[in-house]
């Protein structure tokens, strides 16, 4: 007899770019689809000098040392929010979780920008939320629309995406900011920002987190050591106020009971390198060299086909085809044809979703790749 899951995993949905990423695996597949950094930009491993202490178990909210580096390093850009309420995640996509179990039952509505992160809307309907999707304009989401779809829905929390935003690159003003933290305060909405491409921004800072923003709304503020640092390590962090602190830090707990130490070692040298401030600096100006080829070349090949925004910031160019057409069909022929792409559709929260839009990643393949796999692609768009 076939075992008995829980009803949740009839809503488990496989995740489309991890089996994309399979499919791309191939040699001489050039691959536009995952969010990876390049890897020649990534820090070496060898030599490491991590303390025999971390070889024992840890504290579930991390590293005493780590967590007052993150609070400092918070302190920054705007968020002032002590150690005591900083918890180390095992990945953001961690925290996506976490708060998805402290807040989602089933139909539960909560709010996201539309489109969103795939993988947040993947995990939030494993849980069984009814997700109401926000269109996303080129400031960010109407602060209006926001007050009225929680005043009518009572959603449980929003999730935004507000620094060079997955997948269209989208970045929210300040005065965007400050109009949407609000919404959520009048509303007494709690705010989910999740802001992992803070520090890959090409024209200057982003500016103060909306959870900077809030007088009165309960909020999680959370990012990742993936996106400027080391993907492999799998280290993210959350802030929160102290409602929501408490029980995240007991639902870590339950799920992992801490993060790899080994990892908060090297995430801590990190923060504390005296060289950091130069090396990102340095890896900004690869990103943007490589978002400026990667544009020149989407020009050269898919200008008369598609239009997009220049990214000031993240990892992707967010593709709209003059001509809508069904682009997840495309792509098993693009894969044969040597290239993969992310389709728009998985993207969005609504069903059916808008046609015609594609996540192209731009930091993994090298210009000359990419050159040659937005050919494959504007041949097989024109063919
Ligand atoms: C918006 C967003 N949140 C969270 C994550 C998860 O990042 P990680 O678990 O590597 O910290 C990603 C990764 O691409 C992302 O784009």
């Amino acid at each position: 007899m076939a075992p008995t899951f829980s009803e949740r995993i009839a809503r488990l949905e496989p995740s489309v770019v991890r089996e994309i990423l399979a499919a791309a695996q191939a040699p001489g597949v050039i691959s536009f689809a995952g969010g990876l950094p390049a890897p020649e930009s990534l820090p070496s491993l060898t030599g490491l000098d991590v303390p025999s202490a971390y070889a024992q178990y840890g504290a579930t909210e991390g590293e005493p040392r780590l967590r007052e580096a993150i609070s400092r390093y918070l302190s920054t850009i705007g968020l002032e929010c002590p150690p005591a309420r900083v918890l180390v995640l095992s990945g953001s996509q961690q925290g996506i979780d976490l708060v998805a179990k402290l807040f989602v039952d089933v139909g539960a509505p909560i709010i996201t920008e539309s489109p969103t992160y795939l993988a947040a809307l993947q995990v939030f309907r494993l849980f069984g939320a009814a997700v109401h999707g926000l269109p996303l304009g080129d400031e960010g989401v109407d602060p209006d629309a926001l007050g009225r779809v929680a005043r009518a829905r009572r959603p449980r929390f929003c999730y935004l995406v507000p620094t060079y935003q997955n997948p269209t690159g989208v970045s929210y003003g300040v005065s965007s900011r400050q109009a949407v933290a609000r919404a959520l305060d009048e509303a007494a909405l709690p705010l989910f920002e999740d802001d992992p491409y803070r520090e890959v921004s090409f024209d200057g800072d982003g500016p103060r987190p909306i959870a900077s923003h809030l007088e009165r709304a309960s909020w999680v503020y959370q990012s990742s050591f993936s996106k400027v640092f080391l993907p492999g390590i799998r280290l993210g962090f959350l802030a929160a106020s102290p409602d929501l602190f408490v029980p995240l830090v007991r639902l870590k707990q339950a799920a992992d009971l801490h993060s790899n130490r080994v990892s908060q070692w090297l995430a801590l040298s990190e923060l504390e390198s005296p060289e950091r401030a130069a090396r990102l600096d340095a890896l900004r100006s690869v990103y943007r060299h490589k978002r400026d080829t990667f544009q020149a070349s989407l020009t050269k090949h898919l200008g008369a086909l598609a239009e997009w925004h220049t990214p000031n910031g993240g990892l992707f160019f967010w593709i709209r085809l003059k001509t809508p057409r069904d682009v997840v069909s495309l792509l098993p022929k693009a894969i044969e044809r040597g290239v993969v792409f992310v389709p728009g559709d998985v993207c969005f929260p609504e069903a059916p979703a808008p046609a015609g839009y594609l996540r192209l990643n731009f930091s993994h393949a090298t210009p000359e790749a990419a050159d040659e796999g937005l050919g494959r692609l504007a041949a097989l768009l024109r063919g």
